[in-house]
């Protein structure tokens, strides 16, 4: 068995060898046909004409049409090693080669142990409970009952402007996004908070004073705040440290649990957790973590340990997920991208410098970078020029995305930082500062 799984991996890495670099469309294989196709099913096309091919090399992705793309966005934020890692395809053979491909709470192999073996030897302060899940959505509805049950009969979520919880039907009331709930009934379970205006000198105090208005308006029925420390689909907003720590703080004297959302930001701002980062790691309640792990997963304090029959579900992860997953974990610690000196915090170094210098020079308004996350406010952002850009970057070889719910939108990058480094970003960069002079 070693040696056919060396022999498979080597024969894949053969043939992503002559992947080096963009390369526009050359295989006239029926892509146009099957785009069609997955357009009339859906009932609406993909955002960008994108089937990948099952082939690419670190950071670059090639498509079934034939066309090779820098790929600074990865399904949103999912493939943090990039294109054909020859680790991540070995842990994902032998983890499809065990048992079975899926695995539940009553039925755990090894690969669920070691997930959350893994999420454990990392969990942020207090959060020392973990149980698995398949996606964002699912782990933050698993999240939401267990404040609810701890929090009983208390309900009502704190949420801020822009947040975004996920998809599903509770969920969307959470999100502060009108097109994910246009037509769905307003239950009252989101209470609106307004998240920091850097353009404000009052905005922390702002923030304070709605909080404690909302209890006051709502007594006895406010269970959690919900917080991600970056806010990404709501558009890459920041606050600084001071912000979330007198939050935080004024919800833990209230009785409000402090749920932290890292489905995105786990992984990614240069530590495990961006609670870390920030330093807040012991405030927090409650964290939810998804997408780089392939899964996903609810971090609880043992004051939160829901009651046996609260959360549980058929599935709890594919084998190849929740061995993708514990991989992932060792992987940032093993080969240095988290941390201080780490990695992530180089290519933030460098991500800071070229978008500081596009904003000087004019090509665009302004830029955050954290970590392997970046967004730039255009020139011209509407939604329309907005989104016109991206689709004209992925025509010139580079797939990014957007964020924000208003005008002005920004394109974003969630950048494969466990196979990008500096050295690399000049190609893609070329790209994007030539579409942005058009
Ligand atoms: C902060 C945050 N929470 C929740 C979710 C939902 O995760 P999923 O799409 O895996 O359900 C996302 C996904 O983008 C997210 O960014």
């Amino acid at each position: 068995m070693e040696e056919h799984i060396t022999a498979l991996l080597d024969d894949m890495e053969a043939g992503a060898a002559e992947i080096t670099g963009v390369r526009g469309p050359g295989r006239p294989d029926g892509t146009g046909t099957l785009l069609k196709e997955v357009a009339r099913i859906r009932g609406r096309p993909l955002f960008y004409p994108y089937i990948g091919s099952g082939r690419g090399r670190g950071a670059l992705v090639e498509l079934a049409d034939g066309s090779v793309k820098w790929d600074f966005i990865t399904g949103i934020g999912t493939n943090f090693f990039g294109h054909g890692d020859r680790r991540m395809r070995e842990v994902a053979l032998r983890a499809a080669l065990s048992d079975v491909p899926i695995q539940g709470h009553l039925q755990p192999n090894r690969e669920y142990a070691e997930f959350l073996t893994a999420l454990s030897g990392v969990a942020p302060g207090r959060c020392v409970h973990a149980w698995p899940s398949l996606s964002g959505s699912m782990a933050n509805e698993n999240a939401l009952k267990i404040i609810r049950q701890k929090k009983h009969p208390a309900w009502r979520i704190l949420r801020f402007s822009d947040a975004f919880a996920g998809r599903s039907a509770a969920l969307s009331e959470i999100t502060d996004n009108d097109l994910n709930k246009k037509g769905q009934p307003d239950l009252g379970q989101a209470v609106h908070i307004p998240f920091y205006d850097p353009e404000e000198t009052w905005s922390t105090a702002r923030t304070l004073d709605e909080i404690q208005a909302a209890l006051r308006r709502h007594p006895g029925e406010c269970a959690a705040l919900h917080v991600e420390l970056i806010q990404g689909e709501g558009g890459f907003r920041e606050a600084p440290r001071e912000f979330f720590s007198a939050v935080f703080e004024l919800c833990l004297r209230e009785g409000l649990a402090v749920w932290v959302d890292e489905i995105q930001t786990f992984g990614r701002t240069g530590e495990f957790f961006a609670l870390e980062r920030m330093g807040l790691a012991e405030l927090a309640d409650v964290v939810t973590v998804g997408k780089m792990l392939c899964g996903s997963a609810v971090l609880f304090s043992p004051e939160y340990n829901p009651e046996p029959g609260l959360i549980s579900g058929t599935f709890a992860g594919y084998t190849v997920g929740l061995a993708l997953g514990a991989d992932v974990i060792q992987r940032l610690s093993d080969e240095g991208h988290v941390g201080a000196a780490g990695k992530i915090r180089i290519l933030e170094k460098a991500l800071t410098e070229i978008l500081g210098q596009m904003r000087d020079g004019g090509r665009i308004r302004d830029f955050t970078a954290v970590g392997c996350m970046a967004a730039l406010t255009p020139n011209r952002s509407n939604l329309d020029a907005v989104k016109d850009l991206i689709r004209r970057l992925f025509d010139a070889g580079l797939c990014v995305y957007y964020a924000g719910h208003r005008e002005p939108y920004r394109l974003r990058m969630l950048l494969p930082g466990g196979c990008l480094g500096p050295e690399d970003l000049s190609e893609p960069f070329d790209i994007l500062n030539r579409e942005l002079a058009v």
